[in-house]
Parts: C-alpha cells; sequence; structure tokens
C-alpha cells in the first residue's frame, strides 16, 4: 500500500536516521521543509522532499491532500497510567478542599483507592474503560504510549493489569510498551510489612511477569512514604536477572535518591524530578537515561515544575510525558504537555516539541523507530488544520489543531 501526503505546508520534526535523542542546545532546533510531500510505503516514511513537477507525478493507491498544513511526527507518551477503573472524583473533591497528595494516600486514598477499584472490575471491562482513553489519546495525536501496571497490587492483579496492556499491544494501531509498577504502593493486605511486600514484588510479581512476558520495563515508586533507595535497588537487580530495564518515578515528593540508583541500574528514564538540586544534573550527564518531566502532574497538583530549562541549559536532554492517571494527571492530552512545557517551564516550542516527540520516543525504547520524519521509520504522523506556525500548537493551546491523524503498526 502506497500513500501520498501532497499539498503539505510545512513538514516538521526532520532527522536523521541514526538520531535518537537530542541534547542541551540541540532541542531548540526543528528541521522544517516547507511545500513538501510525504510517501508512505507499507507503513513506513518511504520518501519526502519539496515539491515540485515531478513530485506531482507520483502515482500511489492513496492520496492525501493535507491542505497547507502541519505534518509532524505524532507524540509519543512515555508515561502513563492508562490502564485503571474507574475514577477518583471524590479526591479530587478532597484536594480542592486542601489536601495534599501525600495526606490523601495517607487516609488510605490515593492509589489503594484505584486498587480496590481495579479489583473489583473483570479483566474484559478494564480493557474497555482503558481503550476509551487509548481512544481519546490517539485523536488527540499520541502514537506511541508506555503503560504502567501498579493498581494491582496483587499477584494475580498485577497481571491481570498487565493482561490488558498487551490487549492494547495487541488490538490497537499505537506503539505500547508495558511497564510492571508493582512497586507503586503497598498493598492492603501487607500494611506495615512493606519489606514483605518488596519480597513479593522480587520473588512471586517479577517471576510471574517474566514467564509470561508482559512486561518490557520495570518501574519502582521511588519517593518520601513509598519506596526508599535499598528498596528500590533490590527491585532493579532481580529485574536485571531477567533482563528487563527500569524506567523509574523519582523526586516527585522529596529529592529521593531515585535519579541516582536509576541511573546506576542504566534506567532508560528517571520521571517526574519536580524537586531536584545540581546532583542530579551531574549524575545525569553521560548516562543514557532520559530524565523525564510530567507538567500535567504539576499542573494538577499544584507541585512545581521540573526545571527543564535548567536541565538543557546545563546540556542535557529533556523528554516531556503526560502521567495519564487517575490521581494525579487525569489527562493524556500531549498537546496541553507541550503546552505546559512552553507556558510553565518556559521552553521554547521547538524544547517542547523535541521533548514530546524525539526524546520522548527515547524515554520508552522507541526512537529507532519513531519520533522524527525519518526514511524508514513508522509514519505515524499528525497533519494540522492550516495553522501559522509551530509555535500556534502550544500557543492556541485550546484551539483545535488536528485535522488527521495516521497511525501505522
Ligand atoms: O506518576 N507518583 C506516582 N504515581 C502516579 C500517580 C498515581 C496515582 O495517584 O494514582 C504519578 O503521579
Ligand atoms: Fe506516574
Amino acid at each position: 500500500m502506497k500513500t501520498i501526503i501532497h499539498n503539505i505546508g510545512t513538514l516538521a520534526g526532520i532527522l536523521p536516521a541514526d538520531t535518537r535523542k537530542l541534547e542541551g542546545s540541540w532541542m531548540n532546533h526543528v528541521e522544517c521543509l516547507n511545500d513538501a510531500y510525504l510517501v508512505i510505503e507499507d507503513g513506513v516514511i518511504a520518501a519526502f522532499g519539496k515539491a515540485d513537477g515531478n513530485s506531482e507525478n507520483l502515482t500511489a493507491d492513496e492520496y492525501i491532500d493535507a491542505n497547507g498544513g502541519f505534518v509532524m511526527p505524532c507524540f509519543c507518551d512515555s508515561h502513563t497510567h492508562i490502564v485503571y477503573a474507574g475514577c477518583r472524583d471524590g479526591e479530587f473533591r478532597d484536594k480542592i478542599a486542601g489536601l495534599s497528595y501525600e495526606e490523601i494516600a495517607a487516609r488510605g486514598g490515593g492509589i489503594l483507592n484505584s486498587a480496590d477499584l481495579l479489583h473489583a472490575t473483570s479483566e474484559d471491562e478494564l480493557y474497555m474503560q482503558a481503550m476509551e482513553r487509548v481512544n481519546e489519546i490517539m485523536a488527540k495525536g499520541t502514537g506511541a504510549v508506555e503503560i504502567k501496571s501498579g493498581y494491582g497490587l496483587t499477584v494475580e492483579d498485577e497481571l491481570k493489569m498487565l493482561r490488558v496492556i498487551r490487549r492494547i499491544k495487541e488490538t490497537t494501531p499505537l506503539t505500547v510498551k508495558a511497564n510492571f509498577l508493582g512497586a507503586h504502593a503497598v498493598g492492603r493486605a501487607y500494611r506495615g510489612r512493606q519489606s514483605e511486600y518488596v519480597d513479593l514484588v522480587c520473588d512471586e510479581m517479577l517471576p510471574a511477569v517474566a514467564r509470561e512476558g508482559l512486561a518490557d520495563y520495570v518501574d519502582v515508586f521511588c519517593d518520601a512514604g513509598f519506596f526508599t533507595v535499598e528498596e528500590t535497588a533490590k527491585i532493579l537487580k532481580k529485574a536485571a536477572e531477567y533482563g528487563i530495564r527500569p524506567k523509574i518515578h523519582a523526586n516527585e515528593l522529596e529529592v529521593s535518591g531515585g535519579v541516582q540508583v536509576g541511573v546506576e541500574y542504566d534506567a532508560l528514564s528517571v520521571d517526574h524530578l519536580e524537586k531536584t538540586t545540581d546532583e542530579e544534573i551531574e549524575v545525569l550527564r553521560g548516562s543514557g537515561t532520559m530524565p523525564t518531566m510530567l507538567p500535567g502532574c504539576s499542573f494538577f497538583l499544584g507541585i512545581p515544575f521540573g526545571n527543564a530549562k535548567g536541565y538543557i541549559e546545563a546540556g542535557l536532554p529533556v523528554a516531556l510525558a503526560s502521567d495519564y492517571n487517575p490521581g494525579s494527571s487525569p489527562s493524556g492530552d500531549m498537546r496541553f504537555v507541550m503546552a505546559l512545557g512552553c507556558i510553565r517551564m518556559r521552553l521554547t516550542p521547538e524544547q517542547s516539541f523535541n521533548a514530546c516527540t524525539i526524546n520522548s520516543a527515547y524515554a520508552m525504547g522507541v526512537s529507532d523507530i519513531l519520533g522524527s520524519i525519518t526514511v524508514g521509520k513508522k509514519a505515524n504522523l499528525i497533519i494540522t488544520k492550516p495553522v501559522p506556525s509551530l509555535a500556534f500548537i502550544p500557543y492556541s493551546h485550546q484551539t483545535p489543531f488536528i485535522e488527521k491523524v495516521i497511525l501505522n503498526r
């Protein structure tokens, strides 16, 4: 099957085939081509170039008129908890009344509340509920998504969640990566016995997850009131025995040591980083670990935004992701994430664009096949309405900007 997109006003996000991420000052540039065409063959970008007399004579099975709009790579959302049951709108009221995320969790709400709901929900029903959100993010331009478990907190329920994630992988055109987050919180049955719960994660959950091949990555909520650096190291060490690479939660609530332990275990990404010191920047320098920030969580919880600008000025790469979850970020709108990157983190539109495409593709291990306009990469593309500039996308952040989303498996 061959498709030609013609009449492209601006083709944005062109990168060489060997670029896996953009660091420091490289983040401030988005390579564009005006008046362009792009050819898709069997789901892959086969060619693109400046429209001229020759390109108008190209033949294909399907022709798409971009009507002068931008064509850009789909967003890659490298951190979500999109599989969950019900919602936590009751806690929303508590939050408005002034309770913090930690206070809600300490009352037995928060993640444990979602675990109770998930336990009472069948696998089929969970899949149906998750698919509503999956369809929502696809329509908003997400072409690849990482999805975590972590609302099961028992062997059976963690497996149930991961099977739902596998089913999403198999039944949608999205590129999906599954992340096992058994250490999201201590399951209710283990209250007061945290170290025994960590043993359960290491000795029962991880082997079962590995046996069924259900996880691409492993995660730990390494933060104040959740899991310690030592517990995190224990879990990551065990996961390494199964060849499962970490992507972890660190420094949301406190400077937790999570960045350091993540880098030590060669994490693909360390995520959140609302709290940070110069030490984290130094530890990340030269590592293969992508610092990932989640501005939707900062926005919703009213906590500080990560210091993305400082990281980039220090020469590091930064990725942005939605953290779509029922407790701290009930939205998977990556365009809004891109806008928050600009409006609240003071990134330039180019920096924010790269953080939501090539760098977030890296943070979920898919930047060899997604995240840029590159011949040979999957043609997961957004065709925009005829917007005046790249900056317009985050600037006019509530104006519908998507004309069409093209997703190829
Ligand atoms: O990334 N911080 C830990 N996990 C999620 C929130 C999960 C929840 O509250 O349900 C997060 O913000
Ligand atoms: Fe999260």
